[in-house]
């Protein structure tokens, strides 16, 4: 069983263990400098299939391995086994709804800033809750440009999926919400666009989806990648990646964040400026629906994403 952040059971170094007894020392370097990377990943329940479909499970071990390579960090454990893993724990939570899980890999204890991967112990924890859909992806956000920007590539590379990123994408959400708005949006050091606290930003403007490259100071999105070939292939809808301009916020026809966690979550207002006529735009409710039908197994020819985990015949 497992609630919004409650589990019975938590997969820690290669085994499950008990919620309570999955806990970490003080003195690791995860606790002290927020030394660990991790990976936000989604499993879709089929009611049809009787099944749970990982989403993109490689591509999420292929960024887990780049963000440990920018850190230097090992990790102990191969991706079938992480995969393995990965299942085990959904398998033991007995989910049958939607799913939010997080592999860990952090800086256990050692010398502080040791520069040899062998010099510091490096752990794994998975992490596994129900998740269902947010209301706001049906009726869309109100969203702001955050007066925070940023962390810039050459500081602390938001490209590195590193928990110490979050501490940029805490302040920001905090701000955003006292100030009544629900996910704000960062520029980077340069003014331009860069992406949420937790998702990348995409935008249609008189007929072409316009996102920000890899280069503008975003996490590499495996939903951003999703989308601009499903875009391309599926809806035939042209996409640019490009810098984007803040006034080009308050005058675009559709705005929407996307990733994992957040899914495809519409934009219906920025700085109060209504985002088109202040609904959910066509392009973006287009590739919402079609994401969630593959990632729920229903389009045979994108199959190839998911990875079941219960192992139930079609
Ligand atoms: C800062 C940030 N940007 C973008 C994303 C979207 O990435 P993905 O689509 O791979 O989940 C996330 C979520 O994981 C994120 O935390």
């Amino acid at each position: 069983m497992a609630s919004a952040n409650k589990a019975d059971y938590v997969w820690m170094d290669g085994k499950l263990v008990p919620w309570d007894a999955a806990t970490i020392h003080v003195s690791s370097e995860a606790v002290l400098r927020a030394a660990s990377i991790f990976e936000g990943m989604r499993a879709y329940w089929s009611d049809k299939d009787k099944e749970l479909y990982i989403f993109k499970n490689a591509e999420h071990l292929k960024r887990l391995r780049q963000s440990a390579k920018i850190l230097r960090l090992s990790i102990p454990f191969r991706d079938e086994e992480l995969t393995a893993g990965f299942i085990e724990l959904l398998r033991k939570l007995e989910f049958k709804d939607g799913v939010h899980f997080r592999p860990v890999v952090y800086f256990d204890e050692g010398e502080p800033y040791a520069w040899k991967p062998e010099d510091i112990s490096t752990r794994v924890f998975v992490l596994a809750f129900s998740r269902p859909h947010e209301a706001s992806i049906s009726k869309g956000m109100r969203s702001c440009v955050s007066t925070w920007r940023r962390n810039s590539d050459n500081a602390s590379p938001s490209r590195l999926k590193a928990a110490a990123n979050y501490h940029n994408s805490r302040l920001a959400t905090v701000e955003a919400k006292l100030n009544g708005f629900g996910t704000p949006i960062l520029l980077n050091d340069r003014g331009k666009v860069a992406e949420s606290p937790g998702s990348c930003f995409m935008m249609v403007r008189d007929g072409t989806v316009v996102t920000p490259p890899v280069t503008s100071d975003i996490l590499e999105s495996i939903t951003r990648s999703t989308l601009i070939e499903l875009y391309r292939d599926e809806l035939k809808v042209p996409v640019i990646e490009r810098e984007i301009d803040r006034t080009e916020l308050y005058i675009a026809d559709e705005t929407f964040f996307c990733g994992s966690g957040h899914e495809v979550q519409p934009i219906i207002s920025v700085d109060h400026y209504p985002v088109g006529d202040g609904k959910v735009g066509p392009l973006t409710r287009k590739v919402q629906e079609l994401y969630f039908d593959i990632a729920k197994g229903n389009v045979a020819k994108y199959r190839k994403w998911l990875t079941p985990v219960y192992g139930n015949k079609r």
